[in-house]
C-alpha cells in the first residue's frame, strides 16, 4: 500500500519549547528516519510519500528556506546508510530544477544508489505542488500533440513517471484538516486521517494505530 504523510507542526513544536523554528525541522527529520525505517520493515507498506517542501514554501523567510535546503542535503548524505541498510529506494516528485546544483547532484546520487531496492520506495515531495504537477503533465501532452484523456494525464504525472501508484492512506499531523495542494489527483480514493500530534512528536506507535484503523475501513471506490 501507498502511505502518504503531510508532516506538519514543526514550527509550533519548536515555538512551544521556546526554540527557533529550525529546531523543529531538525527534530522532524529524525522522525522521518524512524517512520521510514518502520515502513521499510512493515510488509504492508510499499510506498511512503512525504511532503517535505511545497511550491508555496519559498514564501517563508530566506533563512528558513536556506536551512531546509541545507538540512535536506546533510540528511541525504548522512542517511544514505539508512536507505542501504533497510533496502529503501529513494525517489523524488516535484520540480527540483530550481534547487542548487549541489543538492540536485546529491538527490541524483541517492536515487542512483538505491534504485534497485524493492522493500520500500520513499518518495520525497520537493518543490512539489499538485496543481503544478498536473499543469506540467497537460503541457507535456499538448507539446507532444497527444489526446487529453484521464489515462494520458495520469501517465504524465511525476508519480506515474516513477512508477508510484495512487495513495491508499493519507495522514496529516498537527490538527489542520486540509490537503494543501498535495497529491490531489492521486488521493481521489484515499482514506484520510488527521491527528493533532505535531510532526516532531509523531511515533511509530501512533502510525501502527492509524494503520489498524485504516484496515477496518471498507473501501468501495464509488461502488456499493
Ligand atoms: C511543516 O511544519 C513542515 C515543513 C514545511 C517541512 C517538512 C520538513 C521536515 C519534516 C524536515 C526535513 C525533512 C527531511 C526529509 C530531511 P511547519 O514548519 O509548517 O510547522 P508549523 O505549521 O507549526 O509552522
Amino acid at each position: 500500500m501507498h502511505l502518504s504523510i503531510i508532516m506538519d507542526g514543526n514550527g509550533r513544536w519548536a515555538k512551544a519549547k521556546g526554540l527557533n523554528r529550525t529546531e523543529g525541522h531538525k527534530k522532524g527529520a529524525e522522525v522521518v528516519k524512524d517512520i521510514t525505517t518502520f515502513c521499510a520493515n512493515n510488509d504492508k507498506i510499499n510506498y511512503l510519500s512525504l511532503y517535505a517542501f511545497s511550491t508555496e514554501n519559498w514564501k517563508r523567510p530566506k533563512y528558513e528556506v536556506d536551512f531546509l535546503m541545507k538540512l535536506l542535503d546533510n540528511w541525504l548524505k548522512k542517511e544514505l546508510d539508512t536507505y542501504l541498510e533497510n533496502e529503501v529506494r529513494f525517489e523524488v516528485i516535484g520540480d527540483i530544477s530550481k534547487f542548487s546544483d549541489k543538492l540536485r547532484k546529491r538527490i541524483n546520487i541517492t536515487k542512483e544508489k538505491t534504485k534497485h531496492f524493492t522493500k520500500l520506495t520513499q518518495v520525497l515531495a520537493l518543490n512539489y505542488g499538485s496543481k503544478d504537477e498536473i499543469t506540467r503533465a497537460v503541457k507535456k501532452l499538448c507539446n507532444e500533440k497527444k489526446e487529453i484523456t484521464e489515462e494520458n494525464i495520469n501517465r504524465y504525472l511525476d508519480t506515474s513517471i516513477h512508477n508510484i501508484p495512487d495513495v491508499d492512506l493519507l495522514i496529516r499531523t498537527s490538527g489542520e484538516i486540509r490537503v494543501s495542494n498535495f497529491l490531489l489527483w492521486q488521493i481521489a480514493y484515499a482514506e484520510m486521517f488527521f491527528t493533532n500530534t505535531l510532526w516532531p512528536n509523531f511515533t511509530t506507535k501512533e502510525l501502527e494505530e492509524i494503520i489498524k484503523n485504516f484496515e477496518k475501513r471498507e473501501r468501495r471506490y464509488g461502488g456499493i
